[in-house]
């Protein structure tokens, strides 16, 4: 298997686009199996679970078209292999499978596919996605290791919806499944995270009516004949916050361009708060280095607008280096403090308090060893270390990090950082 090899101790220099939100595209790519008409999508990320998702539509029979390799992908679903997708193994790859139930229910009224799998970061239930469902009127049939949903209903069962999490892809399914409904509908305590506001102005290029969009009360007004039409995904606010933690680690300076600073407030608060300079330019991030770098009190993870916690990881590693005690509080996933154990192995002052919480010290010189990717947003924490560390370091179990970061070592190397994917 392949892994990453890294030689520390270099400042990162140059400039980088940012490319298209892996959580944008997957709930996109599934809304276009709403309409048999051609959904084409720009900004396509190059990365594992587009890839994996894009298969999963091949082998139920959805046209896919456009150079794999061109950030440009044409779906269209004019028709759904229902059967195929009953056994489709693919499924179980990723988490995201389960985007299709909405819009599959949607328009065809029974859906069935292996139980998903993706990153083990704590119970992660799929409660919010069926027990929706169940709500607006579907019929849960299994729920083993496969998942089978029918609705047979001409109207929806109820018209308002309560979610008891703000759920990313729970709202997310449950609008792409609303918008195919020619009803008026409600959700209440939706996500409001970009990729969720994009994946909900998709649907309203589509067709569907919707207001609230960006805030937790969504109303829907959905459209049976949705439209296919051209489709741009957002670029990722989760790579531009990665290639600020690398650019201020190391000491180095970058452009980064293609930024939507509205959804980075809470990590340029917390990057300012370590000591971290940057300027917010014209849809561009300028990243310099930080004369002195502090510990914060607290790095709490949330719910949009807070501190996302696919960012918590890659923080984690900046404050390996930030001077004095800092407190990790990742409220949201229970797994997701297992890289500090990897960080430990380089070096890394770290307490783990309890499944939530760990205490950093710093600032450490960290070491370099092998040290693997837990998941897909610790793998590219575990980069980041190597980048910083003293010596060699090799990450192993990277197609993690090959899932969500397009070109990651690739690209990193374009901006003077010693990697090499070994293969
Ligand atoms: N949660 C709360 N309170 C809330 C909402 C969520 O405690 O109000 C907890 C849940 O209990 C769960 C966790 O937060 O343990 C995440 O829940 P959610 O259902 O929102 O997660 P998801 O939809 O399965 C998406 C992203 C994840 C990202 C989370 C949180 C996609 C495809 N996945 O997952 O992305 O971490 O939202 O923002 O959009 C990643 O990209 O590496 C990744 C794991």
């Amino acid at each position: 298997m392949a892994h990453f090899e890294i030689q520390g101790g270099v400042k990162l220099h140059g400039e980088i686009s940012i490319s298209g939100a892996k959580n944008a595209a997957l709930p996109m790519l599934c809304a276009a199996l709403l309409t048999s008409e051609k959904c084409v999508f720009r900004n396509v990320p190059r990365i594992g679970d587009v890839a994996t998702l894009l298969e999963i539509f091949h082998e139920i029979g959805v046209e896919i078209s456009g150079d794999p390799d061109s950030q440009i992908v044409e779906v269209q679903a004019k028709e759904v292999d229902l059967e195929k997708l009953k056994t489709c193994e693919k499924v179980r790859k990723l988490r995201a499978s389960l985007l299709v139930l909405g819009p599959l229910l949607s328009r065809f009224g029974r859906v069935e596919i292996f139980q998903p799998g993706g990153c083990i970061l704590g119970a992660r239930p799929n409660f919010i996605h069926l027990d929706g469902l169940k709500t607006l009127g579907a019929e849960l049939l299994r729920e083993d290791e496969k998942i089978a949903l029918k609705f047979e209903g001409k109207k929806l069962a109820n018209r308002r919806i309560l979610l008891s999490e703000a759920s990313v892809t729970g709202t997310e399914n449950l609008a792409i499944f609303l918008a195919g409904k020619g009803e008026e509908s409600e959700i209440y305590f939706a996500a409001a995270e970009p990729h969720v506001r994009a994946t909900l102005q998709m649907l309203q290029k589509m067709g569907a009516d919707i207001e609230g969009i960006g805030t937790h009360c969504l109303k829907i007004k959905g459209n049976k004949k949705l439209k296919g039409g051209t489709f741009d995904i957002p670029p990722d606010g989760l790579l531009v916050g990665t290639y600020a933690i690398a650019s201020t680690l190391t000491g180095g300076e970058l452009l980064i361009r293609n930024v939507d600073h509205k959804e980075l407030f809470s990590f340029y608060g917390a990057l300012k708060r370590v000591g971290g300079r940057f300027d917010m330019e014209d849809r561009a991030l300028r990243v310099y280095p930080a004369n002195k770098l502090s510990a914060i009190p607290k790095l709490q993870t949330a719910i949009f607008p807070g501190f996302s916690t696919d960012l918590q990881s890659p923080f984690g590693v900046l404050l390996t280096q930030c001077e004095g005690d800092s407190v990790v509080f990742e409220t949201l996933f229970e797994n997701r403090l297992t890289y500090l154990q990897e960080l430990k192995k380089m070096g890394a002052k770290v307490e783990i308090l309890n499944a939530h919480q760990a205490k950093i010290t710093g600032p450490v010189k960290l070491q370099g060893t092998e040290i693997q990717s837990w998941d897909l947003r610790a793998g590219a924490a575990m980069v980041l270390a190597g980048l910083v560390a003293e010596g060699t370091t090799k990450v192993t179990n990277v197609d993690y990090i090959d899932r969500g970061y397009e070109r990651f070592p690739e690209n990193l190397e374009k901006l003077g950082a010693r990697i090499k994917r070994i293969k």
